[in-house]
């Protein structure tokens, strides 16, 4: 059962930190990860919990993210440290330890790899980098495409998501983080290995 106070208490911070439009995407984002943690059987609360939190840092200076992203024992590669619109992720797993108190590693471990993914991913990262992507409030080209993979398969919407990004990526000519192209190839195997 949801500690309705502590969410309350989380939503008053995100509140304050955050502008109406992300703070909105953050409680859909949770409300998209609890209905996909229901679906694949994964602990409803504590992907809530992660979905809710999982873009805390987004709106602090880059400076601040950056100097909170330093601060986490969890590997950041070079290419992730040169890329600032990857550093909220980062530093949102860091706050949520010294703002909340959390030490719940899977809730940390989701937020931490909710832009990159890894490989290895658990079912709980993997159900928050979906829900960010399928949440209410997203209205990009696929989008549709993308809520109805994640009704079918975990592991197939994780590998059209990471096909597109990597494309996407590419295209632009962008650097892709190696955690990024380890999961991709995680997912890909895990999808082939199905067919
Ligand atoms: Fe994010
Ligand atoms: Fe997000």
């Amino acid at each position: 059962m949801l500690d309705k106070k502590l969410i309350g208490k989380y939503k008053v911070y995100l509140k304050e930190n955050l502008s109406k439009k992300r703070y909105n995407h953050s409680v859909n984002v949770a409300g998209a990860a609890l209905i996909l943690a229901r679906r694949y059987g994964c602990d409803e609360d504590r992907a809530y919990i992660a979905g809710l939190l999982h873009d805390c840092a987004k709106e602090f200076e880059i400076s601040r993210q950056l100097e909170l992203a330093l601060q986490s024992d969890l590997d950041v590669c070079e290419i992730e440290k040169k890329a600032p619109p990857l550093y909220h992720a980062i530093a949102g797993s860091e706050l949520v330890k010294t703002q909340f108190g959390i030490t719940d590693k899977g809730i940390i471990h989701a937020i931490r790899y909710h832009t990159v993914a890894c490989k290895d991913m658990p079912k709980l990262s993997q159900i928050v980098y979906l829900a960010d992507l399928i949440s209410e409030d997203r209205d990009y080209k696929d989008v549709k495409k993308m809520r109805k993979f994640a009704e079918q398969s975990l592991e197939k919407a994780m590998f059209e998501a990471l096909r597109f990004s990597i494309l996407d990526s590419a295209a632009k000519g962008n650097t892709i983080p190696v955690c990024t192209l380890e999961a991709y190839n995680d997912f890909a195997l895990m999808t082939k290995n199905n067919t």
